[in-house]
């Protein structure tokens, strides 16, 4: 039995949830789990925008059957490649032979890449602001290279000014009935994973998502439609527009310091609570903290792009960074993480290399600035060395309220 929902005037959200998925993209963790979106519009001519994973293949073509109610299925459009979202491409194909698939030159050459059906007869390529009528309504099509694929489209339906915006505006969050943004109370521990979706799946691309924001600029939206979570209507676009704008600017949210580090038996820990407790007397709030070995990074990821100041600190393993750091520093590197101020604190019992390691990733991210004299304690802070930490605290909170 299917479960759809009418989100505007024969316009149906057809996707489905799954709870049961340990790590997006075998990755990142989903315990608020993850929705697929697709959707359906019937009209003289009908259209399904994009599909589905695998994982919810039953559910996602009883909802389309169910759908069509009948009727056969006359377009297909493809905005994204992604196989969260095209797996079952070539099972609808074949439950509608004549169905014409929309894309772009990139889109069918990663169709062939994956697939093996052969959709010659199908296949519809378009161009940049091209558009499609099924009678009331009209696809228009958008490019959003790198957003965050090279082939992605948006697709705007111009009659009612619905913007299907392929993975972006999305988050990790699998939907509980309600399909809408203002439909939910629980609007702070949404936004939580939507920023931690776009930080780690789109946050390299920022520079892609500025040029798409601005070709969007002067267009009518009232809703935005996007792959994965909840469906923003008008009142709530600007909120999540601007977000957007700050996240894709690198741009923090709030004034604000995540700490995290790496610790093998509470030492290293021990000099980062002590400087939390002293950034709390000087009157900082908010903070955040974060063990590196029990967190997953996708979690820190998300509140170094919240907020305005970090602190790292980690120990010397075999030579090198401790591991873990290691990685997540890398990771924030490669999704180009920048504007951001960065204090440091290494340890090591007989040689030092952690503090050089941090040093040299953060020194080569953009606009990284160092606050503080990075500080790399002998096995556990001694009191004769508290003054240096009390100066990288001095520094923060002076940092903090300059801003
Ligand atoms: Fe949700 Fe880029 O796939």
């Amino acid at each position: 039995m299917s479960i759809i929902q009418e989100i505007s005037q024969q316009i149906f959200w057809v996707g489905g949830n799954d709870r049961r998925l340990e790590r997006f993209e075998n990755m990142f963790p989903i315990p608020n789990g993850v929705s697929y979106n697709s959707y359906l519009i019937i009209d003289e001519k009908t259209a399904l925008i994009d599909t589905v994973d695998s994982s919810i293949s039953e559910i996602f073509l009883e909802n389309v059957k169910d759908g069509l109610a009948g009727r056969n299925l006359d377009y297909l459009i493809i905005n994204h490649m992604e196989p969260d979202h095209c797996a079952n491409l070539e099972a609808i194909i074949h439950r509608y032979p004549e169905v014409k698939v929309i894309g772009n030159a990139k889109t069918f050459q990663f169709f062939e890449q994956y697939y093996s059906t052969d959709i010659s007869a199908n296949r519809v390529e378009v161009k940049e602001g091209q558009e499609l009528s099924l009678g009331k309504h009209t696809l228009r099509f958008y490019t959003a290279p790198m957003v965050h694929w090279p082939e992605v489209m948006m697709t705007y339906e111009v009659s009612e000014g619905i913007l299907f915006a392929s993975d972006a505006f999305g988050s990790f969050w699998a939907l509980s009935g309600n399909l809408f943004f203002d439909e939910i109370d629980h609007k702070e521990i949404f936004m939580e994973e939507a920023r931690r979706y776009y930080a780690n799946i789109v946050g390299r691309y920022g520079m892609q998502v500025q040029a798409v924001l601005k070709k969007l600029t002067g267009l009518e939206i009232n809703m935005i439609c996007a792959l994965h979570g909840l469906i923003w209507r008008k009142e709530d676009i600007p909120y999540i527009v601007e977000k957007y704008d700050l996240w894709s600017k690198y741009t923090p949210e709030k004034k604000g310091v995540v700490l995290f580090y790496a610790s093998m038996y509470g030492n290293t820990e021990h000099v980062v609570q002590n400087l939390a407790n002293k950034l709390a007397k000087r009157g900082v709030r908010d903070m955040r903290m974060y063990d590196v070995s029990k967190t997953h990074p996708s979690y820190v990821i998300s509140d170094a792009w919240k907020y305005s100041h970090m602190v790292a600190a980690s120990p010397t393993y075999n030579m090198s960074l401790y591991f873990m750091m290691d990685s997540l520093l890398k990771e924030m590197s490669v999704l180009g993480l920048k504007n951001r101020k960065v204090s440091l604190i290494g340890n090591h019992t007989w040689a030092s290399a952690a503090l050089k390691e941090m040093q040299q990733i953060i020194g080569e991210m953009k606009n990284m600035e160092i606050i503080g004299t990075p500080l790399d304690v002998r096995s556990t802070l001694k009191p004769e060395r508290e003054a240096e930490l009390d100066a990288i605290a001095d520094a923060i909170a002076a940092s903090l309220l300059e801003q």
